[in-house]
């Protein structure tokens, strides 16, 4: 089963895929995750995209359309969760075409609804394991131990150098501007289903399995 995970920065769309990974086996596919892995490497697309994300602006649709239809094929057993991706209509419709393909089809674009005021204190607040990249939060999910990873006991931990808010600010606008617009594409073909994102993780977990389940 493919799906998309559609919300703005800071909904949860990462956290939520996680999940999915681990109780369905299913592959996510972020866009973010292979663009910061592409900036690290220093590659090409990577030397392209750092400063249009540091900015808190989108990165080319031809950049990150190419980057999936990379990775696509990775999910074909257990199914794709894409996070972040698309986030144009541009991009909806090569999602669109690279599924179309080979003969997979949308089954589900969930929506986390969610408060933007809110997610700026989620996003400033967030940070991750820099071995094993789990992701924490300073207020709503902190390590069990001080710092250390609950996951794999590691003691480095990073923070994405977008997480500031005038940039959480340019990217809720990027959402609005270009990416929530794209829904009436997927309405129109029954496709959305909407989860309450303000609710506890285990809360929109709870949500979307239903929505999986039905
Ligand atoms: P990307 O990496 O996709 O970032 P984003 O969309 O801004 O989303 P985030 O990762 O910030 O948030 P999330 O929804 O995953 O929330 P999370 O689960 O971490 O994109 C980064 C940049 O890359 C873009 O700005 C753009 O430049 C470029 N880019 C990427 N894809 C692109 C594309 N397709 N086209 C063009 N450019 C592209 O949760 C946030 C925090 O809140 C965490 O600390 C978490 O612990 C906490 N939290 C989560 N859920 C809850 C809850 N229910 N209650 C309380 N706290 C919660
Ligand atoms: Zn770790």
């Amino acid at each position: 089963m493919d799906i998309i995970l559609l919300g703005p920065p800071g909904a949860g769309k990462g956290t939520q895929s996680q999940r999915l990974v681990e109780t369905r086996g299913m592959v996510q596919l972020s866009t973010g995750d292979m663009l910061r892995a592409a900036v690290k490497a220093g590659t090409p697309v990577g030397l392209k995209a750092k400063a249009v994300m540091e900015a808190g602006e989108l990165v080319s649709d031809a950049i990150v359309s190419a980057l999936i239809g990379e990775h696509l094929d990775q999910s074909r057993d257990k199914g794709a969760i894409f996070d972040g991706f698309p986030r144009t209509q541009h991009q909806a419709e090569a999602l669109d075409i690279l599924l179309d393909e080979r003969g997979r089809k949308l089954a589900y674009v969930i929506e986390l609804e969610v408060d933007e005021e809110a997610l700026v204190e989620r996003i400033t607040g967030r940070f991750t394991c820099a071995s094993c990249g789990a992701p924490y939060h300073e207020r709503f999910r902190p390590t069990q131990i001080q710092d250390q990873c609950d996951v794999c006991g590691g003691h480095e931990f990073k923070r994405r150098p977008d997480d500031n808010e005038q940039t959480v600010r340019t990217r809720m606008a990027e959402y609005r501007a270009k990416t929530a617009p794209i829904l009436p594409y997927y309405e129109a073909r029954g496709l959305v289903a909407r989860v309450d994102g303000m609710a506890s993780m285990d809360e929109v977990t709870r949500q979307i399995d239903t929505v999986l389940d039905r």
